[in-house]
């Protein structure tokens, strides 16, 4: 949620940070700017919109210099408008921010009118704080010292200063800055993707930690101001590949390439037919797991519920993060806590994580970003291993998350003594199917584009399913809504008739997951239910449930038969490729759909 880079060096930079800001357009982009001390001035440019605007404004007035910070935007405080976008700019100072400062209105009130705002944002303040404290008369060094501690709130700063060129203040208080390596030249970035065509060597900065960097050193103090040091991580390309490759959109691509991250995803759990422990996880030492997200990943969780009870014995909730943090959650002393995230860095789900370590629980962080900070925090990090996910909505991510969380079940399983190693070697083979069953998913693809179409000219459509399924109709549901911006509901099958039936009128479209297993004739009953009352039913099922009930609905979409446990995980493949193909036929931006970034940093 808004990307943040900073460039100190012996080269030009506009360029560059533009470059930047393009691979962090995925955390916002409601507007961008960057601002470069040119021979001892700041100069600022910024647009509203996407970074082409902004790289429009440069070539009509172009600035540039050897140091210089960007931003992309996702509005919090303040309209998406040039006024609000960054860098924000008082005196001397200039300012980028990701986050929330949340004592805002308090320190500019302190001002008591003797500063002149121009923006509606939380950031301003901190440029004004800044150049207040050189104004009387502190070192930049000290200015910056003063203004991190009138801050409360999540944030990563990013600052230069007019007559002080050659020199980055950065800061990390609860929002993740890297600061990446080169040679002559160094960099601030909110991820190593941002820094990608700069370095592979990062530094991630510290809860509490400020930075002072220029093209020669980097200088990082601690909470009070101690200076430290912290390890350099060389990042591996793979982690940030992000080329589109032959696909029209990221979305596509990922898609697409379940057919590998989820293989690559169980070899990190799987030895042959036996499942492999990550280091440190015995789950005899809990009698209890519970499970926090946010979004999709929140949807794996709720799968993985199913599979934790029935695979594992293992009692297993699921909460949304930020739900869960607020309602003083009773947690078990011997409570074993999983947070799940593709970013690592979503700021409920931190939180979420933060507060199961207050009260004990021992906590896992299942994550697709093994640098982030959940990661960093949890007493047992566990990849996704889904590779860099950029569309905004979520796919391979989803899967991956499934893949882990069905091998863990397993794991449960056989470490509380509740499967034995048939049943084990039966479960891991059915995990090992995966990649080829998705494959042979994707070759829907043509039918579903058809069937996009005429979905594509309805306001509103339901997901229904039951068991594991469910999740995976709020997931479906979900997935259209943020790209097509059709709305859309998913509802477990046996609910909807306590209410949402209602809804139901002649060719409201309701899409009802249903592979053959011991609930399918529970849900073909409820969406009888539905055709009675002039529903235009899409079923998605596997070839047995084609055959008993495909001749009910209106379309069918078959997946070939597959073992009923990893289901889940093969037929979110046509829930994807039905919103994706949607939001096609309606013309909006897949990757970018409005109002959303990818990464959410702020409550
Ligand atoms: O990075 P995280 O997995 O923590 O993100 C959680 C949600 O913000 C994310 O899954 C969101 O719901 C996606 N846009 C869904 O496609």
């Amino acid at each position: 949620m808004c990307g943040i880079i900073g460039i100190v060096g012996n080269r030009p930079v506009a360029p560059r940070l533009v470059d930047g800001l393009k691979r962090l357009e995925y955390r916002g982009y409601d507007s961008a700017g960057i601002a470069v001390i040119e021979g001892g001035d700041l100069k600022r440019s910024r647009a509203k919109g996407k970074i082409v605007e902004l790289e429009a404004e440069l070539s009509r007035a172009p600035i540039d210099g050897l140091i210089g910070i960007a931003h992309t935007r996702w509005a919090t405080h303040g309209k998406p408008t040039v006024a609000n976008a960054h860098p924000h700019i008082s005196g001397r100072v200039a300012v980028v921010h990701n986050g929330i400062i949340e004592n805002y209105e308090t320190l500019r009130a302190s001002f008591d009118g003797a500063r002149n705002f121009e923006s509606d944002t939380d950031t301003e303040v901190v440029a004004h704080i800044m150049d207040a404290a050189l104004s009387a008369g502190m070192t930049p060094k000290d200015a910056f010292a003063h203004t991190l501690k009138q801050l409360h709130g999540a944030f990563a700063l990013g600052v230069i200063v007019g007559d002080n060129a050659g020199h980055i203040y950065a800061a990390r208080r609860g929002s993740p800055l890297a600061i990446g390596l080169g040679d002559g030249e160094n960099y601030i970035g909110s991820d190593a993707i941002a820094l990608a065509a700069l370095s592979s060597d990062m530094v991630y900065l510290e809860e509490g930690d400020s930075a002072i960097i220029t093209a020669n050193s980097v200088e990082i103090f601690d909470e009070n101001g101690t200076a430290v040091s912290r390890d350099t991580t060389r990042i591996d390309d793979a982690a940030i590949a992000t080329d589109k490759g032959p696909f029209a959109h990221y979305m596509l691509k990922e898609v697409h390439e379940q057919v590998r991250t989820t293989g690559q995803t169980l070899s990190n759990y799987a030895d042959g037919e036996s499942v492999k422990a990550p280091e440190g996880l015995d789950f005899t030492a809990f009698d209890r797991l519970t499970l926090i997200a946010c979004g999709t990943a929140s949807y794996a969780g709720h799968v993985a519920k199913y599979w934790f009870e029935q695979i594992a014995q293992m009692p297993c909730e699921i909460d949304i993060a930020s739900e869960f943090r607020y309602r003083s959650p009773v947690l078990s002393p011997r409570g074993l806590a999983m947070v799940i995230s593709q970013s690592g860095e979503t700021a409920d789900t931190l939180a979420a994580l933060r507060y199961c370590k207050e009260k004990g629980q021992t906590t896992i962080a299942l994550v697709n970003v093994m640098t982030s900070t959940m990661a960093r925090e949890a007493d047992i990090a566990i990849p996704i291993d889904a590779g860099p996910e950029i569309g905004v909505a979520s796919t391979k991510a989803f899967t991956s998350q499934l893949m882990a969380l069905y091998a863990l079940s397993v794991l449960a399983g056989k470490q509380r003594g509740g499967i034995d190693v048939a049943a084990e070697a039966d479960l891991m083979k059915a995990a090992a199917a995966v990649p080829a069953l998705v494959g042979k998913s994707l070759l829907l693809d043509a039918q579903i584009k058809t069937l996009a179409a005429d979905l594509a000219g309805n306001r509103s459509a339901f997901y229904l399913g039951r068991g594991p399924h469910f999740p995976l109709a709020l997931e479906g549901a979900l997935k259209l809504k943020e790209i097509s911006y059709i709305h859309a509901e998913g509802y477990a099958a046996g609910e909807l008739k306590h209410g949402p039936i209602a809804l139901i009128e002649d060719g409201t479209p309701v899409i009802v997951i249903a592979p053959f297993d011991e609930l399918f004739e529970k849900t073909v009953s409820n969406m009888q239910e539905v055709l009675s009352r002039g529903a235009k039913v899409t079923l998605i099922t596997d070839a047995k449930g084609a055959k008993l009930a495909g001749h009910m609905a209106h379309a069918v979409l078959t997946v070939p038969d597959m073992p009923q446990t990893v289901a889940p995980i093969v037929l979110s493949v046509p829930v994807q490729l039905l919103a994706y193909h949607t939001a096609l036929a309606l013309g909006t931006d897949v990757d970018q759909p409005r109002n959303l970034a990818k990464s959410v940093t702020v409550e």
